[in-house]
């Protein structure tokens, strides 16, 4: 299930409003707003934004990787990455709970001729090397040529055991196939583990991160891998109308994002975990408390109280997810004690 859409629409967005819908509503913050507003621009299609040159290379570096190209959205850095690595008629494995395969309206099969094997994953986001090995078609007519695995991490929040990953990466390459890893969240994973970005992206051959989710730029995703992917790349973004001309005034933010936002995700973490802990222990409401690991907080709720307890809170400047919440840098600590409140009055009324 779409964990963005599963939601009532916020008709008067407010920054008043205690939003736990997703970390992609956050705002640019007024010092990100003025470092946006002074940054150096150049058309980015001529390759002359002097400030989202910057911010490809500072990727590129912060993940391990020889190049980096900005775009729009994740979706799209996603589905390019997928179109680099491959041609019609050759197949994609991947998690059956991953963006990439739920979220992304299979771009990579309609606009570009792939086929998506989904492989089960488990309710931390996880399936196990003999699926994959599994998965590998034989070379034989019969079937679509296996050609990339696309992992991912976070999944759902939850951050992913990095020597199964690498395990994973290396059984791909050694029959044949690339990998990309959707790292939406990755830095979630990097914080949370306290490790270092370059850990979790060695073993794979390309990487998109998000800058707009709790990293809170307002736009933006980077990929990174070789220089001959990221050539392959700016032509497919190109094709698919993403080559954004004074994008450097985006890149500014992202940059800013990445050199000034990343501890903050850490207290994401705990506002989550405050957050889970109190609203566990209410009668009528249960906590995934497994699935509590970065920023996100899934709650179950009996099916006749999910309606009005979302409306109860939005009546009081909170909107939640049915199920997934998300905690970000737009929420304070003392809107965490507000929401745990308005959880206790609501089960007990009910
Ligand atoms: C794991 C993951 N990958 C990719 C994306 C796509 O990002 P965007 O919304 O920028 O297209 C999302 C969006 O929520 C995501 O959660």
């Amino acid at each position: 299930m779409n964990q963005d859409t599963d939601l009532p629409p916020a008709s008067t967005p407010h920054s008043s409003l205690i939003d736990l819908r997703s970390d992609t509503v956050t705002q640019p913050s007024a010092t990100m707003r003025d470092v946006m507003f002074s940054a150096k621009v150049g058309d980015d299609v001529y390759g002359e934004d002097p400030t989202l040159n910057e911010l490809e290379q500072y990727t590129a570096q912060l993940l391990g990787k020889a190049a980096g190209i900005f775009l729009p959205s994740g979706t799209q850095s996603n589905l390019i990455a997928m179109l680099c690595h491959c041609a019609r008629g050759e197949e994609i494995i991947a998690g059956d709970q991953y963006h990439t395969f739920l979220d992304e309206a299979r771009g990579a099969s309609v606009l570009g001729g792939t086929t998506l094997h989904p492989l089960s994953t488990d309710k931390l986001g996880r399936f196990e090397l003999d699926a994959l090995l599994d998965a590998i078609k034989p070379d034989d007519f019969h079937f679509p040529v296996s050609r990339l695995l696309s992992l991912e991490n976070t999944v759902s929040g939850c951050v992913q055991d990095q020597t199964h990953l690498d395990t994973l990466a290396d059984a791909a390459h050694t029959h044949g196939l690339s990998v990309h890893l959707d790292g939406a969240r990755l830095m979630n994973a990097v914080i949370k583990q306290q490790s270092t970005p370059q850990a979790l992206t060695a073993n794979m051959d390309s990487v998109s991160l998000c800058l707009s989710k709790g990293l809170g730029a307002p736009v933006g995703s980077v990929l990174v891998g070789s220089t001959d992917f990221i050539n392959r790349a700016r032509r497919l973004r190109k094709m698919l109308g993403g080559g954004m001309r004074q994008a450097g005034m985006l890149a500014a933010a992202g940059l800013y994002a990445l050199k000034n936002n990343l501890q903050s995700l850490a207290e994401d973490h705990e506002k989550a975990s405050q957050l889970a802990t109190a609203l566990n222990q209410l009668n009528g409401l249960q906590v995934d408390m497994e699935r509590v690991q970065t920023n996100m907080v899934f709650i179950k709720t009996q099916a006749a109280d999910a309606a009005p307890l979302q409306d109860f809170m939005r009546q009081r400047g909170v909107i939640i997810g049915a199920q997934r919440n998300v905690l970000h840098r737009d929420i304070s600590l003392d809107d965490v004690g507000k929401v745990i409140e308005l959880f206790q009055q609501f089960y007990r009324r009910h």
